[in-house]
């Protein structure tokens, strides 16, 4: 699509969202094209994936750099020199510098295992299923310094079930943070939402939808 706007993915490892939103990008409507895929590791599997898929792809290998900053400086190098517009976090596992948080504002987002501001960091799944609780998920949401917080995009609600393990739970989550990035994306780009301070601002209302409730009735 002429006017999609350029989009970089970064990742650490399999690759199974970015491979979600790179197929959601070959839909000729779709506002997003996805321009280069970024790995902070070389083992990262989804490197190989995204060259099959005919995406440009860069290894920025954080071990060879001394500190966050130097590291940070060669990532917004890369991404400028791309000329990169928007950048998809997926997996990517490194804590940011503020300056880089700062100069990619509003146009950096990610997607996070658990329905936040519920579990962030890691091990979500676990977390989730020591609590008891019967509704899980996953959150796409603008990247702000605080790690896992941020104006929040667009969410997955999933259910939890009896006789659920972490691997199950994040089987079923992980469906559907297949579906809900791609469509995050596509508001972000689309500009149907925008952000204002903390706040996101819908272009338009979306319509009401039923409430999931767990167990059914
Ligand atoms: C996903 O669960 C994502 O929510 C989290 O890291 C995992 C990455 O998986 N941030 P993949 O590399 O996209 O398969």
């Amino acid at each position: 699509m002429v006017n999609a706007r350029r989009t970089a993915i970064l990742i650490s490892g399999r690759g199974s969202n970015m491979t979600s939103l790179i197929a959601a990008a070959r839909a000729p409507a779709y506002p997003a094209s996805i321009a280069l895929v970024i790995a902070n590791r070389p083992d990262a599997a989804g490197l190989a994936r995204a060259e099959a898929e005919g995406i440009p792809t860069k290894l920025i290998d954080h071990r060879r750099f001394g500190s966050r900053e130097a590291f940070d400086a060669e990532l917004d190098n890369t991404l400028k020199k791309a000329g990169i517009e928007l950048v998809a976090c997926a997996g990517f596992m490194r804590v940011m510098t503020r300056d880089l948080v700062e100069a990619w504002r509003d146009r950096m987002i990610n997607i996070h295992p658990s329905l936040l501001p519920s579990y962030k960091g890691l091990h979500t799944h676990e977390r989730a299923l020591a609590d008891g609780v019967r509704i899980h998920g996953c959150t796409v949401h603008f990247v702000r310094h605080d790690v896992d917080a941020g104006p929040v995009i667009a969410q997955a609600a999933v259910p939890v079930i009896p006789g659920d393990t972490p691997e199950t739970l994040a089987a079923r989550v992980l469906e559907a943070e297949h579906r809900i990035y791609p469509l995050a994306l596509s508001l972000v780009a689309s500009g149907a939402v925008t952000v204002s301070g903390e706040t996101l601002i819908w272009k338009a209302p979306y319509a009401a939808q039923t409430p999931l409730l767990v167990p059914s009735p």
